[in-house]
């Protein structure tokens, strides 16, 4: 049998503003700085959610530097393209990471496929939110339970949605800090560094995938499009969030 991960050690939970107040010297500072904070500040009560896109294999790779404390945890929605899974064993080796999994409920998937089918979610808006709401939404709040902090590869730059990004965020919702080191990097940024130090990546990026999620939501870009015109780009650029982070 699989043993138990070990669990974050506990520690009294400062309220979130008052931590958002501590760290506000951070707000522009460099990605490494902010995880050598995290580090200090969290150690394994905070987590990197991975979705293991470009964005998060150099947070991944910056972490393993500055914060090694840090855990990983990654939303297996049950539809992700098979090239995500190979990478995920391509860290689990390389960095002798751990990679702690959430995967949706059992009930909710079965009553969602039963009921609508394998692709409700191209019904409409609401059938899609619905089926990110049991795959993704719902995983993350298990997810985030019991840490402090939580640490994404969101960039200003990716989206109309994501162009207010800050470093360091209240994320009101689960009540926890959120921090956001690459808010400020660019798409030459993140290539640059992968490219310099050698960092793995998902083989659908070389393929005209810039940005990648559950494999039927999502699809190669024409060279002319935004990075995320691939996800659900059945949808209006403004509905392009699955509802992991507020649209703003
Ligand atoms: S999203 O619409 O899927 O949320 P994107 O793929 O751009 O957008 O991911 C943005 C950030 O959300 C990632 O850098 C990562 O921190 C987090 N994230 C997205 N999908 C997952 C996932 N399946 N598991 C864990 N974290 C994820
Ligand atoms: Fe469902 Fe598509 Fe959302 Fe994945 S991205 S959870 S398959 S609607």
């Amino acid at each position: 049998m699989t043993p138990p991960l070990p669990q974050a050690s506990p520690a009294p939970k400062a309220p979130a503003e008052a931590l958002l107040a501590e760290a506000a010297d951070l707000k522009n500072a460099s990605a490494e700085a902010v995880l050598a904070w995290t580090e200090r500040r969290f150690g394994a009560r905070a987590a990197i959610a991975s979705s293991f896109g470009v964005e998060d294999m150099v947070l991944i790779d910056l972490a393993r530097q500055h914060a090694p404390s840090l855990r990983i945890f990654t939303l297996d929605t049950g539809r992700l393209p098979p090239e995500t899974y190979e990478l995920i064993e391509v860290v689990r080796k390389r960095y002798g990471a751990t990679v702690e999994t959430y995967f949706p409920e059992r009930e909710q998937v079965e009553a969602l496929e039963s009921t609508k089918g394998y692709f409700s979610f191209r019904q409409s808006l609401e059938a899609r939110k619905e089926c990110c709401a049991i795959r993704k939404v719902a995983p993350l709040k298990r997810a985030l339970a019991g840490r402090e902090a939580w640490v994404t590869g969101l960039r200003r730059e990716q989206s109309v949605t994501r162009t207010d990004v800050e470093t360091l965020e209240l994320d009101s919702t689960h009540g926890l800090l959120k921090l956001n080191p690459l808010a400020a990097w660019s798409s030459r940024d993140i290539w640059a560094y992968v490219r310099a130090n050698g960092v793995p990546y998902n083989a659908l990026h070389d393929r005209g995938y810039p940005s990648i999620g559950c494999a039927p939501c999502t699809r190669a870009v024409k060279p002319y499009e935004d990075e995320r015109a691939g996800r659900w780009w059945w949808e209006s650029a403004e509905n392009r969030e699955c509802g992991l982070h507020p649209v703003r």
